[in-house]
């Protein structure tokens, strides 16, 4: 996984756009659907918070909401916390730094968006999930998006292209995105999340985004 510290977490909002095919779109539309769906004073845990983007997206369409920004960087955390801090709305988020192991926390719904594809299959992605579940109410929905395994035998290279083209990522770093997605990256299949989510007691993902290798779905906890 790349270390989320340093430079990378002070470069990380410059360079994000250029490395995920509708980023912003991916967080608007998340946004769209938490606002349709939660109540007035609803609390959202956000792992993998990094700078802090859901969190400044959704403070700023509904003032009852509380969050919790959680995160394994503290260096990310740090970016967020000055970001919330500039924008006033430091008091209605609980920072985390680390995982979530205990039921802490019981919110309405959990944001975890390109967060897991970092997570090895190894039993660390059923732990993330499982954390998650023990961390949400009955009922609560997970918004989750990630890299996937490719579905077509050009489907990374039209990504590669997209970056360079048409947001701007330099040759550099598209040979640097494509050793990283081999070396850093552990995208699973459909099939597979669906087992994932099943056994940490999700329900049977929706697909509700999809540009180039990322996807986000949305699924709610069934125990
Ligand atoms: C690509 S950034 C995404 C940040 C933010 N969600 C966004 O959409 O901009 C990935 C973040 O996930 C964090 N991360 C990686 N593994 C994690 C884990 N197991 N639990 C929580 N956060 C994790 C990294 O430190 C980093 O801040």
């Amino acid at each position: 996984m790349p270390t989320f510290t340093g430079e990378e977490a002070l470069n990380y909002d410059q360079r994000i756009g250029k490395l995920v095919p509708g980023y912003a779109l991916l967080h608007q539309i998340t946004a769209a659907q938490l606002s349709v769906t939660l109540a007035p004073d609803a609390t959202i845990l956000v792992v993998g918070a990094g700078t802090g983007r859901e969190i400044i997206e959704l403070a700023a369409q509904h003032r009852g909401w509380h969050f919790i920004a959680q995160d394994v960087s503290a260096d990310m955390l740090e970016i967020a916390d000055q970001n919330f801090t500039n924008l006033g709305i430091a008091d209605r988020v609980t920072i985390h730094h680390g995982k979530v192991t205990d039921n802490l926390f019981t919110a309405d719904a959990a944001l975890c968006l390109l967060v897991m594809h970092f997570v090895q299959d190894n039993g660390d992605k059923d732990d993330l999930l499982a954390q998650i579940s023990r961390n949400l109410k009955p009922e609560g929905r997970l918004y989750l998006a990630d890299l996937m395994t490719p579905e077509s035998g050009f489907e990374r290279e039209a990504q590669f292209l997209f970056c360079h083209t048409a947001l701007g990522l330099t040759e550099q770093g598209v040979e640097k995105m494509r050793r990283n997605f081999v070396e850093e990256f552990y995208p699973i299949g459909l099939e597979r999340l669906n087992t994932l989510l099943d056994k940490a007691g999700f329900s049977t993902p929706l697909v509700y985004f999809k540009a180039l290798g990322f996807s986000a779905f949305s699924s709610h906890k069934c125990i």
